[in-house]
């Protein structure tokens, strides 16, 4: 006959007595663990977007040719300019790929999220949710050290909950397992875990894989170049014909949606011809081409003056930026009314001028004004930028909005 008992609020089954202390001991060793563990705690990261089907294919394919090759560096660098792409390919990879076995998104909006110190602390909360004998590992090296992991520093925190612990357990395994880190380059003072994530390349076995997504910048070239396997997103001059394609695509894609909802535009619009011309101007960087399709297909606005508006200028790449932005501030400030446009010069003005990054709550109680994040929504196209703080977005409309509000 079955029996159970109740030990600190857990039901512990049993059928023989004699197992009965084995059951008892695993269950405290479990319930340890997760003391320990608890001490790692951490937010989790928000959802992203992902690639549109069919583009990125073959970045996503090497990744996974990467990631079944045992013989290949254990480190893979996906390098990019802002906005070419790199964060939706690695949220791409975290949502598609088994294998993923922890994950660490660098945001420079939020403080967690741009620490160094909080990398390895989370990766190891990761590593030990997903496999039972890691995380009594990892909650060990917690007991040694009592906890004070965050007194150490970068490369002894890494030494302690990610090395130590998979060395201990893993020499043999085959199955690869796969931890992201996409943004390194937003991390403050991310030069403080370039000899940890260099170590990574000989202190880790093989079939622990690691995606690194930055900015092409020479010290992390410098750190990772020699040990790593290489992707490069290219853009401007620089562009490949793969990148363009997927451009290509992107934009084909949301004007088919675009004829779909407007029937007064022909289905094939605007042709082949423009969209070409879209695609030199992008120039590989999808945040152009996602922001002029986000203006053009603008609710309420109209669509074939907008692409006319876009189509108007030369620049490519970066300085297309600059005056994509400069459009869209302008075009939004045409459809306001007066007391809105004040609204949204005061609040644009502010973010401009002020030298530290601004949250919408700062705006309001400095501005008086009510929805500081409603009134940038005026700005749709741009304003997903602005979603968790403006800082992103005060440096990119700089220039833009300076000229525009006279502020220079
Ligand atoms: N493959 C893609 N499919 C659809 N949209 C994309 C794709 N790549 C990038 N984007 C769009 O471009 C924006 C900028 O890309 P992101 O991945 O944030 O660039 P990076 O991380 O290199 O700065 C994203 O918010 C997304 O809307
Ligand atoms: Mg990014």
């Amino acid at each position: 006959m079955d029996h159970a008992v109740i030990i600190a609020a857990n039901t512990v089954n049993y059928n023989d007595s004699r197992d009965l202390p084995c059951k008892i001991n695993e269950m405290m060793e479990e319930s340890k663990k997760n003391e320990w563990l608890k001490e790692l705690k951490a937010s989790s990261h928000k959802q992203r977007e992902r690639c549109m089907p069919g583009t990125r294919v073959d970045v996503l394919t090497n990744i996974q040719v990467w990631l079944n090759d045992l013989n290949m560096p254990n480190i893979l660098w996906l390098s990019g300019s802002p906005g070419s792409g790199k964060t939706t390919i690695a949220s791409t990879v975290v949502a598609d790929f088994e294998s993923l076995s922890g994950q660490f998104f660098f945001c420079r909006d939020q403080a967690e999220f741009c620490d160094p110190d909080n990398l390895w602390r989370h990766l190891a909360l990761d590593l030990a949710l997903g496999n039972d004998a890691l995380g009594k590992s990892i909650a060990q090296a917690l007991e040694i050290q009592k906890a004070n992991i965050r007194g150490l520093d970068i490369s002894t925190q890494f030494e302690h909950l990610i090395v130590k612990p998979v060395q201990e357990l893993f020499q043999h395994t085959v199955t690869p397992l796969l931890i992201v880190i996409d943004a390194l380059d937003e991390c403050d003072k991310y030069e403080k875990l370039l000899p940890s994530l260099k170590s990574w390349s000989w202190r880790l076995p093989k079939f622990l894989k690691l995606l690194v997504t930055s900015r092409h910048y020479l010290d992390i070239k410098g750190t990772l170049d020699s040990v790593s396997n290489h992707i490069g997103l290219y853009t401007g001059e620089e562009v490949s014909d793969q990148t363009s394609n997927d451009v290509e695509k992107y934009f084909t894609t949301r004007f088919s949606v675009v004829t779909r909802l407007q029937t007064s535009l022909h289905l094939n619009w605007p042709g082949p011809a423009k969209i070409s011309f879209l695609v030199k101007k992008a120039a590989g960087l999808f945040i152009w081409a996602k922001c002029a399709m986000d203006f053009i297909s603008h609710r309420g606005g109209d669509t074939e003056e907008r692409l006319n508006v876009i189509c108007s200028d030369s620049g490519e790449g970066i300085d297309a930026i600059d005056t994509l932005y400069q459009h869209i501030v302008f075009v939004a400030f045409q459809g306001l009314r007066e007391p809105e446009k004040n609204s949204l010069s005061s609040v644009l003005g502010t973010i401009v001028i002020a030298k530290n990054p601004l949250r919408a709550s700062d705006l309001e109680q400095l501005l008086g004004v009510r929805d500081a994040l409603s009134i940038i929504s005026q700005l749709s196209p741009i304003s997903s930028l602005t979603q968790s703080a403006l800082r992103l977005f005060g440096l990119i409309l700089r220039s833009t909005v300076s000229v525009l509000l006279g502020l220079v």
